[in-house]
């Protein structure tokens, strides 16, 4: 019977750690629930609430894009319908685009201007957004989702507005090269305004082109902070959620950009790791509807050696890749449910690939 469970586990990818952003939020176990307080998600929302800059930190892994997916998400209904996040994805954008103001607004002006026209989505995409708003619904059963969330285009949530959006940046658009993408970025956000919305700008993965290995990017890392941000936080009726990686806490360019900031959220750690990652994983077994307990898939000393190896400074990603990779070992070996003994040989293999 047991096997069942574990094959069920590996087919559905429950414990699978790399999670599209849009995925994330179904995954999320809020930390204050995890942890007692009202440290981080209650924290985060009462901040963006007041229309705050902030700067989520933590290391790769600790769940800054899962605390902002779940925060910013569609099943945020703490958060007032006026607030309408947008994520803005730079990873893959040029140098300039992140280090020149004047660059960063334009891309900000076309970013919000697709964000608001169907047709510049190709119809494999669309089909993508709308399977995501059924699912959306389809998980929230008979309660209700959020208007406007992060990943959410604008024309699915209201047209009209979309299409003022739309008009503007076509205009910006067919202006002659000259046109100042910080008016235009104004401009839109007046809309917003005008709309009675308030638009929140949403950088969760800024470090994937800030840092790259053995390179040395403090000098991109710093203009961005220096300039791109400042732009941001003193220039627009914004509001903005910033993904921090730990290593930038010391970078000269983030320590003046904090002092702009209305705030920092530090992702926390698990108080109690072992009640922490049972919880997650008991969750992820219910989103994916499994109907097996955990105690079926994974044994109890098993959990203890993972949360030992948690404690030992790991993060959430990296107890989620050590589970699933136990779990395809107790698979191959035709054991029952994951051992201690197989959490430990995935420990020692995970860190060897490292
Ligand atoms: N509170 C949580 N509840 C459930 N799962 C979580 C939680 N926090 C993190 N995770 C999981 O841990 C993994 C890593 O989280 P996430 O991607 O948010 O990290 P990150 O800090 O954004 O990392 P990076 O700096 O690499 O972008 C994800 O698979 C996510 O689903
Ligand atoms: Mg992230």
């Amino acid at each position: 019977m047991t096997r069942e469970a574990l094959r069920a586990v590996d087919a559905t990818r429950a414990f699978e750690a790399t999670r599209r952003f849009d995925e994330l939020s179904l995954y999320h176990v809020p930390f204050d629930e995890l942890n007692g307080d009202y440290h981080t998600e209650a924290a985060l929302t009462q901040m963006v609430a007041s229309q705050g800059r902030i700067a989520i930190i933590g290391p790769s892994g600790s769940g800054k894009s899962s605390l902002i997916s779940a925060v910013l998400g569609p099943f945020a209904m703490d958060l007032s319908e006026k607030i309408v996040p947008l994520r803005v994805p730079v990873a893959t954008e040029s140098d300039a685009t992140v280090t020149e103001p004047g660059a960063m607004a334009r891309h900000l002006v076309r970013y919000v201007t697709r964000w608001a026209s169907s047709e510049r989505f190709s119809p494999a995409e669309r089909e993508e957004f709308r399977r995501g708003v059924a699912e959306v619904s389809r998980r929230a059963g008979d309660g209700k989702s959020r208007e406007y969330h992060v990943g959410l285009p604008l024309w699915l949530a209201n047209v009209e507005f979309a299409r003022q959006v739309q008009t503007t940046g076509d205009e910006y658009e067919s202006k002659a090269s000259g046109a100042d993408a910080v008016e235009y970025l104004k401009r839109m956000l007046a809309l917003f305004a005008s709309h009675e919305l308030y638009a929140v700008f949403v950088f969760d993965d800024s470090d994937t082109w800030l840092r790259i290995p053995d390179l040395d990017r403090s000098e991109v890392a710093n203009a961005f902070f220096l300039r791109t941000i400042r732009m941001i936080t003193k220039e627009l009726d914004a509001g903005l959620v910033l993904a921090v990686h730990d290593d930038y806490l010391g970078l000269a360019g983030y320590r003046e950009a904090s002092k702009w900031l209305s705030g920092e959220i530090s992702v926390p750690r698990l108080i109690d790791p072992r009640r922490g990652i049972d919880s997650i994983l008991r969750d992820r077994l219910a989103v994916a509807e499994i109907g097996a307990p955990i105690e079926d898939v994974i044994e109890a000393d098993a959990l203890g050696h993972l949360a030992k190896h948690y404690e030992s400074g790991k993060t959430i990603r990296d107890a989620l890749r050590i589970a699933q990779r136990s779990l395809q070992h107790a698979m191959s070996d035709s054991i029952d449910r994951v051992t201690a003994q197989l959490i430990e040989q995935a420990i020692v293999e995970l860190a060897e690939r490292a």
